[in-house]
């Protein structure tokens, strides 16, 4: 398959220096000329696929000031009318007070209309794989009908990306490994994956020539310092997931 995307992703936006997964990210990440972007998805409890990283709303949102102790902390239980009103922007700095959560379909426009690309991590609450993978799936699907350069699907859930596959199998998809498996190539050809999406740590000669041998492109998360890009770029890897949108420049 032809790689028609950038070496360098900026990691849930623009890494640590906006709040995460926002449209805010989005635009700081491009400010410092990253034309890929990485970011976490998953559903609402009346299936919208929205921007989190975290199962629980407590870390990036003010969801236990706005919606009460009562209310379930957990994302993927709560109706996007209720998400939406959440700021998740106060928890990083003053500077991005009020920020909204992001939907799919926002981060699709900002996306599409700039000509940049997407790597759409499929993470989904706990319980909910298949569906997440097969309703997020169809959304980029949509969403990207007619596009020359697709949003890569990942996940480190194998039910996620099955679903995926089942629902829109024209999607290209990485599979995302933390720790070794020894059936890595296996289960990533069997759920025709072009690309493996790895802990930094896993790439070494013999992964990469394993790996590439396969026919699956290398990339690498998160990578934030300089020696460790290096070594990556070295051992001819194909992209590079970051936080430090102000350390690299982009190629
Ligand atoms: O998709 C690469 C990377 O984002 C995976 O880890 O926990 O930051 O989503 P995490
Ligand atoms: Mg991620």
């Amino acid at each position: 398959m032809p790689w028609p995307y950038p070496k360098w992703v900026a990691h849930r936006g623009a890494g640590k220096l906006a709040p995460e997964n926002t449209l805010a990210a989005f635009r700081l990440g491009a400010r410092h000329g990253y034309r890929m972007f990485e970011c976490d998805v998953k559903l609402s409890a009346d299936g919208v696929p929205f921007l989190m990283h975290d199962s629980e709303l407590g870390r990036t949102t003010n969801a236990a000031e706005k919606l009460g102790a009562s209310c379930s902390p957990t994302g993927g239980d709560h109706a996007w009318g209720t998400l939406s009103q959440l700021d998740a922007g106060s928890w990083h700095s003053r500077s991005f007070a009020g920020e909204a959560l992001a939907t799919l379909d926002n981060i699709a426009a900002y996306i599409l209309r700039n000509g940049f690309c997407l790597n759409i991590e499929i993470k989904p609450t706990p319980g909910t794989e298949r569906h997440t993978g097969e309703v997020v799936a169809t959304e980029a699907a949509r969403l990207w009908q007619g596009e020359a350069v697709l949003p890569l699907m990942s996940s480190f859930k194998v039910e996620a990306l099955q679903g995926a596959k089942d629902a829109a199998p024209h999607l290209p998809r990485g599979f995302l490994l933390e720790t070794p498996r020894d059936d890595w190539i296996e289960v990533a050809l069997q759920l025709d994956c072009v690309a493996m999406v790895c802990n930094q740590a896993l790439w070494d000669a013999g992964t990469v020539k394993l790996a590439k041998s396969a026919g699956f492109r290398c990339l690498s998360y998160t990578v934030n310092d300089e020696a460790a890009a290096q070594r990556l770029l070295d051992l001819g890897t194909d992209g590079i997931i970051t936080d430090r949108v102000d350390l690299f420049a982009p190629s």
